[in-house]
């Protein structure tokens, strides 16, 4: 007999990226069943925005996952504001798409400090806070190229390895601690960051709803690998059983080497514009680095020094974060 979900009722979980998008669902499933929640995102005003469309004991804060000064006071107010921490949902993240030779170097950086570097500090910090109680559940948002890959995606892809190991790791290590870990890989999914990119075939689009119940159901159940949907994981399993070159014929049948190959740029350009806009050390209030702290206005954020101690605006050219194919 299946085990008796666990009960959520009353527990505090932060999101992080939960302004909108797969967090802000997330937030909205974890508040239906009776979780207090906080919301932490780079934009800030869009956090407490959503925090107070999604109503009662939601909070909105500003949060810098790459800065583990904006992470921690993130989590310090979340725990004044609603009490101690029980989940962090290691959430935001990017996903530029683009011929690697063209990617810049500061786009991969960024790639690495959101998508990697964010969730290495989330974890440290929300880990610190779980061993010192003997409970509290990690949940770290991967995606399904986790365990496979894409071409124009090679370092998303490979933060998103890295996260899946990231997590695989910390639950040996953790092991008999109290901790649950689960690590979250979607497909392809309905948000502003999948904007003009198709589908693997005979896979229908999920919602972000979707992966907010199955990370709701990781919550209850203990589930460590939460794919979604969730036969994707036999088909993960099935293909690292193949030979190479018949799981990359099949991958070829289904289209998935053209899901995000060409893409459409005029759908697209909206997000890219944001994510560029996000990491541009020109506008502080939103740059990567510059976390506006809670109750801060943008002057009091943190611009990065460089060694000589003048502001590091040496990003700049990151507005535009990823070239453009003339022919997609
Ligand atoms: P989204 O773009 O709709 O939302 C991401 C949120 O993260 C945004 O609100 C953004 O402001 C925030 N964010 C970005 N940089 C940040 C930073 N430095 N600090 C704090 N917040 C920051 O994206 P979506 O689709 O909701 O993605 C959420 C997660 O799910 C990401 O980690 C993504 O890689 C993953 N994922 C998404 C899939 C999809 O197709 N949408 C599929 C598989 C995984």
């Amino acid at each position: 007999m299946a085990n008796a979900p666990r009960p959520l009722v009353g527990k505090v979980a932060a999101v992080t990226g939960g302004a909108r998008g797969i967090g802000r669902a997330t937030a909205a499933a974890l508040l239906a069943r009776g979780i207090r929640v906080a919301i932490g995102d780079i934009d800030a005003s869009l956090a407490e925005q959503t925090a107070v469309e999604l109503g009662a004991d939601t909070v909105g804060l500003p949060l810098d996952v790459t800065s583990r000064e904006s992470f921690s006071a993130f989590l310090t107010e979340t725990e004044s504001r609603l009490g101690p921490l029980d989940v962090l949902v290691n959430n935001a993240g990017i996903m530029p798409v683009g011929p690697f030779l063209e990617e810049s170097d500061a786009i991969a950086r960024a790639l690495v400090d959101i998508n990697l570097h964010g969730v290495i500090f989330g974890s440290k910090l929300a880990l610190e806070r779980f061993q010192a109680r003997g409970r509290g559940h990690l949940v770290n948002v991967a995606s399904i190229v986790g365990k496979s890959a894409s071409p124009h995606l090679a370092t998303y892809v490979a933060t998103k390895h890295a996260v899946v190991g990231l997590t695989e790791a910390l639950r040996m290590e953790f092991a008999s601690s109290g901790i649950d870990f689960s690590v979250v890989m979607p497909v392809g999914t309905n948000t502003e960051l999948y904007s003009g990119l198709q589908q693997i075939r005979g896979i229908k689009t999920p919602e972000p709803e979707d992966v907010a119940e199955a990370i709701v159901e990781a919550l209850q159940t203990g589930r460590v690998d939460v794919y979604v949907p969730r036969r994707m994981g036999a088909t993960i399993r099935l293909a690292a059983l193949m030979p190479r070159r018949v799981a990359d014929t099949i991958s070829q049948a289904l289209g998935g080497n053209d899901a995000v190959t060409h893409p459409d740029r005029a759908v697209r350009a909206a997000y890219e514009q944001r994510i560029g806009q996000g990491m541009t050390a020109s506008d502080p209030a939103q740059a990567v680095g510059t976390p506006a702290k809670p109750g801060g206005s943008p002057a009091e954020s943190q611009t990065p020094e460089a060694p000589d101690g003048q502001p590091d605006v040496s990003q700049p050219e990151i507005n535009s974060p990823i070239s453009t194919p003339a022919s997609s």
